[in-house]
């Protein structure tokens, strides 16, 4: 919603009800505004303008720099609230769920686009060693450090398994999957948290850069390149998606992986 619209509905929603008032301007209220501003503040210039490739498609930036200072405004024009306790709670219960011998139960993780350190956390609460990075990770963070996802500063084969669910803010696919290949080591793990794509109902949010029509696309896109599916599960929360874990098998690109093959039962 822009920011006009969201005033003007303010506006007339206290004006029908006087008592709300107070609810407009508590620190809840004040930050939803605070938020609104920045959010339409940080978007006067970014192009809603989308490229198609297949059933994917990027946002049209300007340049890559653009593109930089657009996602790493997002942070701050967020109203948190509950998300951290809620998205620990969601995470770890999805991490509990996948089948046993699908994933490491051990070893280090790197989760990439990790703003706060939700994910972090839970995957250190796992039994993890586990380390985030973001464009932005605010200041004083524990658990995340400066990166961006197109050029990791880890060394070649020195991850176990890399999480993500910021792919719908990548500016080119290919790198990140190549660098997320390079990171891990032979036989690693992919997680990827996917929202669902156009066809199944879901639009691109204001900071989105990428897009995908289903998240079967992306499982196609992902096995075409040495991402072996191995485990498919649905979740609601932070947003309706896949929970979708890939094998890395270094080498030869692999041919598609029907998803039929994969455990869809949650
Ligand atoms: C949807 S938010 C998810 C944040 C976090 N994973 C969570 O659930 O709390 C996407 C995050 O990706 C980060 N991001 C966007 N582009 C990035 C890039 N190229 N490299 C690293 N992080 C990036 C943004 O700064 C933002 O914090």
């Amino acid at each position: 919603m822009g920011l006009t619209r969201f005033v003007a509905n303010q506006a007339k929603a206290t004006l029908k009800n006087p008592a709300r008032i107070g609810m407009v301007f508590s620190p809840t209220g004040v930050r939803r505004l605070r938020a609104m501003v920045l959010n339409s503040f940080q978007l006067r210039n970014i192009s809603n303008t989308w490229e198609q490739d297949g059933n994917l498609k990027n946002r049209r930036y300007n340049s890559y720099d653009q593109y930089l200072k657009h996602q790493r405004a997002k942070v701050e024009t967020l109203d948190l609230g509950s998300y951290d306790e809620k998205y620990y709670a969601a995470l770890t219960d999805r991490l509990k769920g996948i089948d046993p011998g699908t994933i490491p139960t051990t070893g280090s993780v790197l989760c990439l686009g990790a703003r706060l350190g939700t994910e972090v956390r839970a995957f250190i609460d796992q039994g993890y060693f586990a380390l985030g990075i973001d464009l932005n990770p605010g200041v004083n963070n524990q658990y995340v450090v400066t990166g961006d996802f197109h050029h990791l500063q880890f060394a070649d084969s020195s991850v176990d398994l890399a999480f993500t669910n910021a792919l719908d803010h990548v500016f080119d696919v290919e790198m990140v999957l190549a660098e997320i290949s390079r990171v891990l080591k032979p036989g690693g793990t992919f997680i990827v948290e996917a929202v669902r794509g156009t066809d199944e109902g879901k639009e691109p949010e204001s900071f989105a850069s990428f897009w995908w029509k289903s998240v079967d696309d992306l499982v196609d896109f992902f096995s075409k390149r040495s991402f072996e599916a191995t485990f498919r599960g649905r979740f609601a929360f932070p947003w309706g998606g896949h929970f979708l874990c890939f094998r890395l098998s270094k080498g030869t690109p692999k041919t598609m992986v029907s998803s039929d093959l994969i455990d869809d039962k949650r």
